[in-house]
């Protein structure tokens, strides 16, 4: 995994919980990097795993409503470093449709040694049903930025159901697009 993520998941830790504790998250999360991570460094996915897992224990949140805020803010980064991937998208449904042939696809051109997910979608009136598959067990990481896609565009699109693999590696969403497009 890129330290993108990572960067900000502590960037995110930082903001919301202050450097004394997103310090102490590092330190006992027993990460590798030390909590050190430049965008463009590769390190272990389990790490993210890892402070995420600390970062739960520390605050006594469930992993999902964590997972949630910082997907919110991974959002604002990724509209904030790479506009143009929401440029002449007008809803959450047609980004969720663009990811894999399109905003990945262009994020490993940047980042060629990116660890990037499949997903691919069906859409059968205004039901669009999306899956998700990965090596990396990062399906609940798929459902929160699904989440954070939704209410970033704040259109008449709702999440319905989520069914994540038991390994975690893959997941279907069935979402209720705005006009069946
Ligand atoms: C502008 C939009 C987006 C950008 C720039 C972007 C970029 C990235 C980047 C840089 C990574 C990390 C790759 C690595 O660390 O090696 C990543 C991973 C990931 N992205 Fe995106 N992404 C975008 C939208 C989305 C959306 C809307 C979803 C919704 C599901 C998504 C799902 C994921 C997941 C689940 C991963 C983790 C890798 C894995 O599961 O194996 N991305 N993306």
């Amino acid at each position: 995994m890129k330290g993108i993520i990572l960067s900000e998941f502590v960037e995110f830790i930082e903001q919301e919980l202050g450097e004394d504790t997103a310090q102490k998250i590092i330190d006992d999360s027993g990460v590798k990097s030390d909590g050190a991570y430049s965008r463009v460094g590769l390190y272990d996915y389990q790490e993210l795993i890892q402070l995420l897992t600390q970062a739960v224990a520390e605050t006594e949140t469930e992993a999902t409503v964590l997972l949630g805020r910082f997907s919110d803010h991974l959002f604002m980064v990724f509209k904030r470093d790479y506009s143009l991937f929401f440029d002449n998208v007008g809803s959450a449904a047609e980004m969720l449709k663009q990811i894999d042939d399109h905003i990945h696809v262009e994020v490993k051109k940047l980042y060629p040694d990116a660890e990037l997910p499949s997903f691919s979608y069906t859409q059968q009136g205004a039901i669009l049903t999306l899956s998700y598959t990965s090596p990396r067990p990062l399906a609940l990481v798929a459902h929160s930025l699904v989440g954070a896609c939704l209410k970033f565009f704040g259109n008449n699109e709702e999440l319905l159901t989520s069914d994540i693999g038991q390994d975690h590696k893959s997941a279907h969403f069935t979402i209720r697009t705005g006009d069946g497009e």
